[in-house]
């Protein structure tokens, strides 16, 4: 028997990462299967791609519950019932939960729009990371997909990939661009994750 890994997807947003992964499961460019989207925010337009998939759809607030441990439970359960193997960030902007990192040690990856460990860490999210790749003059930006621990885009990377910054560039035509990048390499990260093709030396 030949069975798809099972994947969750974290959003709190517009969800076009989302949308690239959906469209690699379909593709089979991505072997695994999307079962379950957990989003952070009730109106991310990600959920939206979602249901269109005919994805199930989980809105995982902190403030919906009496406390984190509450809270903490309750998603797991949920990844629980939907027998989740791997987790992809995917313009998730909160912390995962401790027992849910622990839980899934090197089996959950996030991306994050730049070289990392440059221009990563909290507050560094969307067109600040753009921004802040401007100011410094940097001739390269690009794309990394990393394994994720209780830090803010601290984990171990796994897949980056580089393109130049243009004379005239600005956060939104160079996020534009890095987006692309996005598209392209997060499927393969995962791929290659489920596939064990990235495995840590003990
Ligand atoms: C992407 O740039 C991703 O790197 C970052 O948040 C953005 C999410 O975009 N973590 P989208 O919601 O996938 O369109």
């Amino acid at each position: 028997m030949n069975s798809r890994a099972k994947i969750a997807v974290f959003i709190s947003g517009g969800g076009t990462n989302l949308q690239s992964l959906i469209d690699a499961t379909n593709s089979g460019k991505l072997s695994g299967e999307i079962v379950l989207v957990v989003s952070s925010k009730s109106n991310a337009y990600g959920l939206e791609r979602a249901r269109n998939a005919g994805i199930d759809t989980f809105v995982f607030r902190k403030k919906d519950y009496p406390g984190s441990e509450e809270a903490e439970k309750d998603l797991l359960e949920m990844l629980e019932e939907y027998e989740v193997e791997y987790i992809a960030l995917a313009g998730y902007l909160k912390l995962v939960p401790s027992p849910v990192v622990r839980r899934y040690k090197d089996r959950i990856t996030n991306i994050h729009p730049a070289l990392l460990p440059r221009y990563g860490g909290k507050g560094m999210y969307g067109h600040h990371v753009h921004e802040a790749v401007l100011a410094s003059g940097d001739k390269e930006s690009g794309a990394t997909v990393h394994l994720v621990d209780e830090i803010y885009d601290h984990g171990e990377i796994i897949i980056q990939e580089r393109i130049p910054v243009m004379a005239g560039d600005t956060p939104d035509t160079l996020a534009a661009r890095v987006l692309e990048v996005e598209h392209k390499i997060y499927p393969q990260a995962l791929e290659n994750l489920i596939q064990g093709r990235y495995a840590k030396d003990e």
